[in-house]
């Protein structure tokens, strides 16, 4: 397998792909807000921060990243199984975070199912920290 893939911001002409890829991996809860029109209205409200990684052409990897001017958030970060443990997820959070702190948001959430034990010893393993002082409550607007 050529190992060579290139990060770039994800557009919305990738949106067919990334919606199948995020359809497809375990961990990644899809909904009503990944509609085209919801993730076209985050993508505009947040412009360059979500990327996808792409190899021959075919994405390998995706991450949605914004901020609402105090925290960043980042969701959907999913990798195709063939190229885990390649180092795609980590530089796809990277570039998350360099574009973050371009525009000096200092820290980061992210929101995973509590049984994603795997997805949370990645993060664990990149240094991210368990809030054991913090849930997570919703209303429907
Ligand atoms: C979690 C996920 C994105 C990781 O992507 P990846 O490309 O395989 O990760 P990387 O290769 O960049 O790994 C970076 C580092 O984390 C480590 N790592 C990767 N997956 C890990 C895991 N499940 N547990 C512990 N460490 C892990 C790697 O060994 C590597 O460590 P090193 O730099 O010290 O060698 C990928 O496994 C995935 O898509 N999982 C399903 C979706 C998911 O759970 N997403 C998170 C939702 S919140």
């Amino acid at each position: 397998m050529n190992e060579n893939y290139t990060i770039e911001p994800l557009t919305m002409s990738d949106y067919p792909e990334v919606y199948q890829l995020w359809s497809e991996t375990e961990g990644v809860g899809v909904g009503p807000t990944d509609s085209e029109a919801r993730v076209a209205f985050y993508l505009e409200r947040n412009p360059g921060m979500s990327f996808v990684a792409r190899a021959d052409g075919t994405i390998i990897g995706a991450v949605l990243c914004g901020h609402d001017g105090r925290r960043g958030y980042l969701h959907h970060l999913a990798v195709r199984p063939e190229w885990r443990g390649k180092g795609v997820g980590q530089a796809l959070v990277e570039h998350c975070l360099d574009g973050l702190r371009q525009v000096g948001i200092a820290r980061c959430n992210i929101f995973v199912y509590t049984h994603n034990l795997p997805g949370r010893a990645f993060w664990e393993h990149l240094g991210w920290k368990e809030r054991s002082d913090l849930i997570v409550m919703s209303h429907d607007v």
